[in-house]
């Protein structure tokens, strides 16, 4: 497909794939993104996942035929990117690849190449004939090679991960083309809270090294090519990169004999009554995925485990190490569990997220063994949120 008269869409959807990077589930599949410039010379644009060599090599002989491939421009390292560097070297043996220093161990590492490879800095220019591509360093959005390369002519960003989105593209791989903001929109968010969500202050700092760049379109490498919705999308990174929030509670919940999970329903239907947001996960039965997404949407965590081996309840404690290692800012907490045998899951939910620089919104709530609404009354912890 052509994005436009010398922008070319090579990339292809993958419907099969059921976790991404092993963990993150596609409910739509997703769409690794590759794009050709095509002038006097012609510049590739990242490569695809590996088990789509044919396809992609098929997509780029339909856009180009018989000419060559000039270079191959590196703007990320994942193999979901990077994998058919080789093979595409192997059919295009004289093209040279064009990347941040910090890539070159890198595919040395991966793919074993070491020649043909020139390392370009902040604000380097390759040209093609009639057309320029700048490069900036973006580290740390969300590996330390990453970069944007940027298309002056066209006023189009190449942004690797940056602005991506899970979802395949297929038949609508532009914004313009079909209207995707608001289809794409959680998927967005889900992919920014999951794969980019630690690397907040990264992503500001490069939000602002680009923000003097004229833009016309985006070309991710997952998700739909922005141009239509292109401030949003903008705006929507600027605002999840600050952990900009807003109010209402990501409940989420572990349960082995059904007391925690009273709590935590009951805290929702208070929540419900008083017209505040909130979004539910039990955690031993969904992917934190889900969970993650709606901590970048929702101001405050409620987080209910029993006690579980004198410790937090292993699924939950789990989804709140992320939220740590995320370096999640501006949010409240509040816990709540079943004391089991021995208690000590809330006191412990409640140090390990001050230890983080949440507000604790109230002292955890913990009952002993069963669910008993006078020792865990959701109401008064509704009225203090909705107050909040
Ligand atoms: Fe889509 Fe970080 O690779």
């Amino acid at each position: 497909m052509d994005i436009s008269e010398r922008i070319r869409y090579v990339g292809v959807n993958d419907l099969d794939k059921v976790l991404f990077e092993s963990q993150w589930p596609l409910k739509y599949g997703i769409s690794y993104n590759s794009y050709l410039v095509v002038d006097e010379k012609i510049a590739l644009i990242d490569t695809v996942d590996i088990a789509f060599k044919k396809e992609f090599y098929e997509n780029i002989r339909s856009a180009i035929g018989e000419r060559t491939i000039d270079y191959l421009v590196v703007n990320h390292m994942e193999p979901d990117h990077s994998a058919l560097i080789s093979f595409i070297r192997s059919e295009y043996p004289n093209i040279e690849i064009v990347m941040n220093p910090k890539a070159v161990p890198m595919i040395n590492g991966f793919q074993g190449i070491t020649d043909n490879i020139t390392a370009v800095k902040d604000g380097d220019e390759l040209n093609l004939g009639h057309t320029t591509l700048r490069f900036y360093a973006i580290p740390m959005v969300h590996w330390p090679e990453t970069m944007v390369t940027y298309c002056v002519e066209e006023k189009t960003a190449f942004s690797g991960d940056a602005f991506g989105s899970f979802g395949s593209v297929m038949n609508c791989i532009t914004d313009t083309s079909c209207d995707t903001y608001e289809k794409y929109q959680d998927e967005i968010i889900r992919y920014y809270s999951n794969i980019v969500g630690k690397f907040g202050q990264p992503v500001q700092n490069a939000l602002k090294k680009l923000s003097s760049l004229e833009l016309k379109r985006i070309c991710p490498t997952h998700g739909p090519v922005w141009e239509t919705h292109l401030k949003e999308v903008v705006a929507l990174y600027d605002k999840m990169s600050r952990y900009e929030t807003e109010k209402g509670v990501c409940i989420v919940y572990g349960s082995m004999y059904g007391n925690t999970e009273k709590a935590a329903l009951s805290l929702a239907d208070e929540l419900k009554s008083r017209g505040v947001k909130y979004a539910i996960h039990n955690l031993s039965f969904e992917n934190p995925s889900y969970a993650y997404e709606d901590v970048f949407k929702y101001s405050i965590i409620a987080a209910g485990a029993p006690t579980y081996n004198n410790d937090i309840f292993p699924p939950v404690r789990h989804f709140l190490y992320g939220v740590c290692s995320r370096f999640v800012r501006n949010h409240s907490f509040f816990s709540f569990g079943s004391y089991s045998w021995a208690g000590g899951s809330v006191k412990l939910m409640d140090e390990m997220m001050a230890a983080h620089g949440f507000c604790i919104l109230t002292e955890g709530l913990a009952f002993k063994q069963g669910y008993r609404k006078e020792e865990c009354d959701m109401g008064a912890v509704a009225d203090l949120i909705k107050q909040s």
